[in-house]
């Protein structure tokens, strides 16, 4: 333990301890402050504020690192696949051959999907988004299969974790394919989980699908990169909404709904509808630019620059060439990726982009892949949903698994009426 921190509030002097994580980063912690001097702290959008201790994923933004259970993202990308990621992030220990082989077959065994759960679907309009009918049908696990939650044996987590990762990329395809009125596909025994995916959303009865090798490896790329993020949103959501001692799948379910907010799941929708805007309004690449660097108007270039990552997005640098591959190979093919490769090309040779340090992020990224994949847009966010299941799984296991755990409540500065006089109907204006 670091030096305690001094504060001085409301008239009393306080010594408050100091946390320091494995990666030396630190935290004031406050636990006492309100029992000690009756004051709070103030932390609108948590930005300042540290919700939990965690082993899971860290981040540091400013020399654009990221690691899950202490790997780097670029070795995880290089070497494992997604499901070794998922088993890394759950059991924190990347699996052994036999460990890999058990949850596979997990995996191939938990991909059925309940006739009933089917009826569910089809009872949703055929042009629901797929983010809504995900949601739900998470949500509706807990009752085909109830019984997890905090109290649960760590194997029964363990299996429902292996079931919610192949019951989310069933669900995500259903989803679609429910959209376009196709049957619904099953994946292959033994098959790797990208390539399945593919063919899950792709295949039809009278077209064959043979997923591309650049493709399964984009898609195995895609589901590792986003397979965690620490706090964010919808994983506090997840770790929130678990501390009540709400079942996994509820759990889950609730991180869907954050997941889905265009503030946090969508921002790769907007490079794409930015793109389409460009082409349907014929506006020239030079254009675009000059109007996202005039400080008068609020227009700004989706998909680049990040708020946490200030040197270099890691995320962004390790698709970068894998989604210029595939958009070369598919050159003349989508006027829409032809302008996503002559707008990069012309931001990352302009000044104002270079001094700002603005360079694409991952969602400039994901969106051109997933559209040069054939996803359409709105099954953007469903795959970031596939990809960060493990991570709000890893996160609701610790959570549940930690000692003493807490629900979470945070408090308030109540800024409404002070006491009032309740009227009577008649002289209420
Ligand atoms: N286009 C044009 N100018 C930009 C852009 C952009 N995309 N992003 C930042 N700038 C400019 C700002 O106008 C500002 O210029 P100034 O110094 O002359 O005033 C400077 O760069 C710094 O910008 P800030 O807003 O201070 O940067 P901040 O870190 O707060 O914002 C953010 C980061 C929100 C991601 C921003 O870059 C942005 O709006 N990008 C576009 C939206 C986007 O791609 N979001 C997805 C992020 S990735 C993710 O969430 C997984």
């Amino acid at each position: 333990m670091s030096t305690p921190g001094k504060i001085h509030v409301g008239g009393q002097d306080l010594e408050l301890p100091v946390i320091e994580g494995t990666e030396g980063e630190k935290a004031v912690d406050i636990s006492a402050l309100r029992g000690t001097t009756k004051y709070i702290t103030l932390d609108q959008g948590y930005g300042n504020t540290g919700s939990c201790t965690s082993k899971i994923t860290f981040i540091d933004g400013e020399k654009g690192i990221l690691h899950y259970r202490g790997y780097s993202i670029e070795e995880l990308c290089e070497k494992a696949t997604f499901v070794e990621v998922c088993y890394l992030l759950i059991h924190d220990k990347l699996p052994t051959q036999a460990e890999l082989d058990e949850f596979n077959e997990l995996l191939d065994k938990y991909s059925l999907v309940h006739e009933a759960m089917l009826h569910l679907i089809n009872h949703f309009p055929y042009d629901a988004h797929p983010m809504n009918v995900m949601g739900c049908l998470v949500q509706a696990l807990s009752s085909f299969y109830p019984g997890v939650d905090a109290k649960s044996k760590t194997e029964h987590i363990n299996l429902t974790a292996a079931r919610l990762i192949a019951k989310t990329r069933a669900f995500a395809a259903l989803a679609y394919r429910k959209s376009k009125g196709f049957p619904l596909v099953y994946p292959n025994k033994g098959e790797d989980y990208g390539s399945n995916f593919l063919r899950m959303m792709f295949d039809t009865p009278v077209k064959h699908y043979e997923p591309d090798p650049d493709m399964v490896k984009a898609m195995n790329i895609l589901l590792i990169l986003h397979a965690d993020h620490e706090q964010n949103c919808s994983t506090s959501t997840v770790r929130l909404v678990g501390s009540s001692h709400a079942n996994l799948y509820a759990s889950v379910a609730s991180g869907i709904a954050a997941l889905w907010g265009p503030l946090h799941g969508g921002a790769n929708q907007s490079v794409m509808e930015m793109l389409q805007n460009i082409k349907d309004k014929g506006l020239g690449i030079e254009q675009v630019i000059n109007k996202a660097k005039d400080k008068d108007d609020p227009f700004r270039l989706m998909g680049f620059g990040h708020r946490v990552y200030k040197n270099f997005d890691p995320r962004a640098r390790i698709i970068k060439d894998l989604c210029r591959k595939i958009l070369l190979k598919n050159a003349n093919s989508d006027p829409l990726l032809d302008l996503a490769i002559e707008l990069e090309d012309k931001v990352l040779a302009d000044d104002y982009f270079i001094e700002r340090k603005l360079y694409p992020n991952v969602d400039f990224y994901s969106g051109l892949l997933y559209r040069a994949m054939g996803f359409p847009v709105n099954m953007f966010t469903p795959i970031f949903t596939v990809g960060r299941m493990p991570g709000w799984i890893a996160h609701w296991k610790e959570m549940v698994s930690e000692p003493g755990g807490k629900i979470g409540r945070p408090r308030q500065i109540y800024t409404g009426y002070t006491n009032r006089s309740y009227p009577d109907i008649s002289e209420r204006k």
